[in-house]
């Protein structure tokens, strides 16, 4: 089974490009929407809802796991597969697949996601790794204004704020380093214009899923879904994306 964690709904868009790609595969999903969002809080908050969350999801029967939060995945130190018995080709997280993307490309890049993950430096270093320099913008109140179904005329506003002294090369892409942020990709694109090619990561997790999970993790379909709080807008959201899918919602006591 795999185990896909985010703070909210964010994990639902890399979910659904799973789905695609491990159309078979049982997943169980958690959300940890009673401490959501997590893009403001500290590095050791972050460590410690990401052990609680992922030992949660190894309780619940998942063995490898698709960490669906670029703002935790500087918290996945390499002690952590120690803590947790993981071995590395049973975890995913967002940065590497994303960064390996662009390999190879010479166009602009442009990150925006949450405060801890710009400031943690994550991205800005692998993408020193293969020769990038990468131009990041933190935009603080996103993920929380989607994650509570906030409205699309206030996201829009968000969005307009957040790259009003910026100035987009001819040619940049903007990559989503929010699993939250292609939730509004449309708010985007409203208002940053067609030209801005926007880039979302949940397809390179998802072929690296592939890769490593299958077919190990061919399965029966079942789609479980725990939350450590109630949400109507995840509620909303996952029927949205997956209209004809049976699953079951699951709210922590
Ligand atoms: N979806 C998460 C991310 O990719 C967390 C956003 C948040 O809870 O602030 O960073």
């Amino acid at each position: 089974m795999i185990g896909i964690f985010d703070s909210g709904m964010g994990g639902l868009t890399v979910l659904s490009a799973i789905r695609e790609a491990l159309p078979s595969s049982d997943v169980v999903y958690f959300g940890d929407t009673l401490n959501a969002p997590y893009g403001m809080r500290t590095r050791e908050d972050l460590t410690r809802l990401t052990v609680e969350g992922l030992q949660l999801l190894q309780r619940r029967g998942a063995n490898n796991i698709v960490s669906a939060c670029n703002s935790v995945s500087a918290s996945l130190a390499v002690s952590l597969f120690d803590a947790l018995s993981l071995a590395p080709q049973q975890l995913i997280e967002m940065v590497g697949p994303t960064v390996g993307y662009f390999k190879g490309s010479t166009a602009p890049l442009v990150l925006c996601a949450t405060p801890a993950t710009i400031q943690s430096g994550i991205y800005q270093n692998a993408f020193r790794m293969i020769g990038r320099d990468v131009q990041s913008i933190a935009i603080e109140p996103l993920a929380g204004a989607i994650e509570s179904g906030t409205s699309n005329e206030e996201i829009e506003r968000v969005i307009h704020d957040s790259f009003e002294n910026v100035t987009l090369e001819p040619g940049s892409i903007l990559i989503l380093a929010c699993t939250h942020y292609p939730i509004v990709i449309s708010a985007f694109r409203k208002v940053l214009g067609e030209d801005v090619t926007i880039f979302d990561p949940a397809f390179a997790v998802a072929e690296r899923a592939e890769k490593q999970f299958w077919p190990q993790e061919v399965g029966d379909s079942r789609t479980i879904f725990i939350l450590s709080k109630d949400s109507a807008p995840f509620r909303a959201l996952a029927s949205k994306l997956f209209p004809n899918t049976k699953y079951e919602v699951k709210v922590l006591e």
